[in-house]
């Protein structure tokens, strides 16, 4: 089976670990979760980073550093994986959500402002699949209204936007390094930002909330959460850090394979990029014409299983979530091009080391009439 995802560790992950456990530092003290930081901060090209133990409660950080909480709305995109919506829900905020672009099939700038109103307070765009959002639009908009900005950016490290990465455009961002991402710690994530109080607050909250300027008296005034990342796994960011040009270099090979396997395919819909912008392909989606392509999606995942190919369908759209109306969003509305994406969307192989030869063949399995 080609797998949808495998993590790609070819550098100084293991010795950094060794390192670690030989020195004992194995928790969330230890070298490695301020060199991680460090290096990570420098490849976004912001001032500063703080490491968690994975991208929700990455996202969950961010959002509670603005002070989101009860009351409030933060808009966010309606095809999004569904730890966008929970971080919100946490903070005891209501998620409000949009439609998503036909072709970027991120967050539909356009359809933005309808959804402002006097509760809300922030949105979050989602860079979907390796493929930065419109961020001039997003920024200008957040402040014609005086919101913050949270880049969801768990699904594209290294990505770009008019030559900035994306995470160093909102107030506050987030990462994920879940194993199938183009940079992993296994489980882990990352808060970035350029503002000193909100990168203090991150530090602050993220570990009890005991005061990082007093010693420990064990008096707490305010709720905290233990999000801190081992030094275990800061080794292993360390390590991918260090080799991430490399990295977003061959899951941008394999976006452009695709690409060039795909293109002649009839019925086959391919994520366009957002103009001015690099994408890094962390995941190579497809989106399905049922009837000039002549097969439908759920066919397709059959024959694609058949001959050994892995694949995951789309995620389903925000407003179609029982949890998240439960929770009492709003879920009323038409979304279609969300509808459009989680009924004919399905992504292929992805992982960095992907062979050439494998993408050709899955290629040539999907062209099979
Ligand atoms: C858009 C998006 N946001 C947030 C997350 C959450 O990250 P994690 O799985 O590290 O909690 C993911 C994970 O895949 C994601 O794709």
């Amino acid at each position: 089976m080609i797998p949808v995802c495998q993590p790609f560790l070819n550098g100084n992950e293991l010795k950094y670990v060794n390192d670690a456990v030989r020195t004992g530092w194995i928790s969330s003290s230890g070298k490695y979760v301020k060199a991680f930081e460090e290096a990570f901060a420098e490849y976004c090209g912001v001032k500063y980073a703080v490491g968690v133990c994975n991208g929700t409660v990455a996202l969950h950080l961010a959002l509670t550093c603005l002070g989101i909480g009860q009351g409030d709305e933060v808009i966010i995109p309606d095809f999004t994986m569904i730890a966008s919506a929970f971080s919100v829900c946490y903070t005891g905020a209501k998620p409000v959500f949009v439609d998503a672009d036909e072709k970027t099939w991120n967050i539909d700038v356009s359809k933005i402002e309808e959804k402002i109103t006097p509760q809300t307070k922030a949105i979050m765009p989602v860079h979907i699949f390796g493929n930065s959002c419109d961020m001039g639009s997003i920024t200008a908009i957040a402040e014609k209204h005086h919101l913050f900005v949270v880049e969801d950016a768990a699904e594209a490290h290294g990505a770009t936007y008019r030559g900035h990465k994306t995470g160093s455009f909102s107030d506050i961002a987030a990462f994920s390094f879940f194993a199938n991402k183009n940079l992993t710690t296994g489980e882990g994530g990352m808060v970035v930002t350029n503002n000193k109080d909100l990168y203090h607050k991150a530090r602050y909250f993220k570990n009890m909330c005991f005061d990082l300027n007093a010693p420990r008296n064990y008096i707490h005034n305010d709720i905290g959460f233990n999000y801190r990342m081992s030094n275990l796994h800061a080794a292993i960011g360390l390590a991918q850090t260090e080799k991430a040009d490399e990295y977003k270099e061959m899951r941008i090979r394999n976006g452009k394979l695709y690409r060039k396997y795909l293109k002649d395919i009839k019925g086959i819909i391919l994520q366009q990029d957002q103009p001015e912008a690099e994408n890094v392909f962390w995941m190579n989606g497809i989106l399905l014409d049922p009837e000039k392509y002549g097969r439908t999606r759920d066919e397709l995942v059959d024959l694609l299983k058949e001959n050994g190919i892995d694949t995951r369908l789309f995620f389903v759209g925000m407003h179609r979530q029982p949890s998240l109306l439960n929770f009492g969003c709003d879920g009323t509305g038409d979304y279609p091009t969300t509808d459009n994406l989680a009924q004919n969307g399905v992504y292929l192989p992805s992982a960095s080391n992907l062979k050439e030869a494998e993408i050709k063949h899955i290629c040539e399995v999907i062209s099979l009439s």
